[in-house]
């Protein structure tokens, strides 16, 4: 079953111009792009989007990470997204992830680590409803589509 996932390329990200590379490999692994906005994140909605975190010491640290510069916001579809989008990512903080992930080859933070991506279903759907209206979601299939990810024989 294709699944969405929220993805942010952050404003490290943005202003280091590696939003070409990052969004690369998620494409080359067989990504599909159904919703992207440029934006500037709001204080008020970084802190709706870190929320999960609200009693945790960084909070307000990574909420003004976030909300410091523009960011693009995306919705990326496939069939496992949420878990194949955080193995391509690697772990949190760039200085422990490894080689061969986005925050492995191009991250050496803790926490400007370029990239975020829901960690499961319903922070994803949480994540998405955040920055996209279900109408600037747009449905479409690629032709690739069963040579990516499969299908029954
Ligand atoms: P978290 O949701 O744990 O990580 P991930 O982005 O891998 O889902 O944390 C959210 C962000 O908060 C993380 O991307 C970087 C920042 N952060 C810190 O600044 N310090 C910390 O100790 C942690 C755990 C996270
Ligand atoms: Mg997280």
């Amino acid at each position: 079953m294709p699944q969405r996932t929220l993805i942010i390329l952050k404003p490290d990200a943005v202003q280091r111009r590696l939003v070409g590379r990052i969004l690369s490999r998620f494409e080359d692994k067989g990504l599909k792009i159904v919703a992207a906005k440029f934006i500037h994140i709001s204080i008020e909605l970084a802190r709706k989007h870190y929320a999960v975190h609200k009693e945790k010491p960084f909070f307000d640290g990574v909420v003004r990470y976030l909300a410091s510069s523009p960011s693009l916001v995306l919705v990326l579809e496939g069939d496992n997204v949420i878990d194949m989008t955080r193995k391509l990512m690697g772990k949190t903080f760039g200085i422990e992830a490894e080689p061969g992930t986005i925050r492995g080859d191009f991250g050496a933070s803790q926490r400007f680590n370029l990239v975020h991506g829901s960690d499961s279903p319903d922070s994803a759907a949480y994540e998405i409803n955040l920055y996209f209206e279900p109408d600037e979601i747009v449905d479409y299939r690629t032709s690739d589509n069963e040579w990516v990810f499969g299908c029954s024989y």
